[in-house]
């Protein structure tokens, strides 16, 4: 696919090849090692407004970065306009220079709650959340999905709501909240969103290898790709298609996520987060069924640390 660098407001990003947002992995380290292999933006995992408003200890640490992070942008998952806009323009994100807006989540609670997909049921609302995000004078993105039902697709009249209420960019995962993570990605649907904006629009779904993103790319003529559960699979595919830092082999770049982990989280956060992250990277690998037990047993960083080069050792 071709690379370029994209605006998001006045933000130009070092490439169009984006992380996606996820809940319990992108934190600060999975951000810094996703830049590091090429992509041009990455997200926080989605933080409530709601959490954050009432000072929730763990929805803050999320919000954990460091003047280091190339471009800091956060996620936030909210239904109520005032507090969004509260939120967005309060002293708990001064740190970030984007602010995104989760307009997909598909998970019963969020929905139920009127956050997440349930926006792109109530676009008032949706835009109320957009203008008053961009009150924060920061560029302001939302990531939403294709509709609700697989049967009704509505994405391009949602993003053009989008982009009158001042959005600076959109990601449009290319599922309907129907269905969740599975299925085919819709194309055309992104194609259509693509070409009613003239704002950036980015393609998320079903990017499991570098051909797909290139699919992705000539199918929906989209600005550029957002990659998420593959990247946590493979964060070299980044490198792949970006040409950036191909250098590095598994094993090193999860013995210095552990290391950066550790230095900015306590143990058990970094025990856990690895044992994820070591999970997916074993997922191809013949002949690693062995180790899932007893990596998951580890009780110290020494003996993740140990588990983890007998896994990868065939990578030095
Ligand atoms: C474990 C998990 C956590 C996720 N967390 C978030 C999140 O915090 N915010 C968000 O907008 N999307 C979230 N998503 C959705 C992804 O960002 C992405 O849109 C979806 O996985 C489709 O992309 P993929 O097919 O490349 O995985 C999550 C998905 C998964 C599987």
């Amino acid at each position: 696919m071709e690379i370029k660098r994209l605006r998001v407001g006045g933000i130009l990003l070092p490439s169009n090849v984006l992380m996606a947002p996820l809940a319990g992995y992108t934190c600060y380290p999975f951000r810094m090692l996703a830049y590091e292999l090429g992509a041009g933006l990455c997200f926080t995992e989605m933080s409530s407004a709601n959490a954050l408003k009432y000072a929730d200890k763990a929805t803050r640490r999320l919000l954990f970065t460091t003047s280091r992070e190339p471009v800091r942008a956060v996620q936030l998952l909210g239904g109520d306009p005032a507090v969004m806009t509260q939120m967005a323009c309060s002293g708990l994100l001064k740190d970030f220079d984007i602010i995104d807006i989760n307009m997909g989540c598909p998970v019963p609670n969020v929905f139920k709650s009127g956050e997440g997909s349930a926006l792109m049921t109530d676009l008032k609302r949706a835009a109320a959340i957009i203008r008053g995000c961009k009150k924060s004078g920061k560029p302001v993105t939302v990531k939403c999905r294709t509709g609700i039902q697989k049967e009704h697709m509505f994405a391009a009249e949602f993003v053009r709501m989008c982009e009158d209420a001042g959005a600076d960019m959109v990601t449009v995962h290319g599922r309907s909240r129907s269905m969740m993570y599975d299925g085919a990605c819709c194309y055309e649907e992104i194609a259509q969103a693509k070409a009613a904006v003239s704002i950036p629009v980015i393609a998320n779904g079903g990017i499991f290898s570098a051909n797909d993103a290139e699919e992705m790319m000539e199918r929906t003529g989209a600005d550029g790709v957002m990659i998420a559960r593959y990247a946590l699979e493979n964060p070299f595919v980044f490198s792949e298609l970006t040409q950036k830092n191909r250098k590095k082999t598994t094993l090193q770049i999860l013995l210095e996520q552990m290391e950066l982990t550790a230095s900015c989280y306590d143990e058990t956060f970094t025990i856990g987060y690895m044992q994820k992250l070591v999970s997916y990277g074993m997922k191809k690998r013949r002949g690693t069924k062995k180790y899932k037990e007893p990596m998951y047993q580890c009780g110290s960083l020494e003996e993740l640390r140990e588990i983890i080069i007998q896994i990868f050792s065939d990578d030095m």
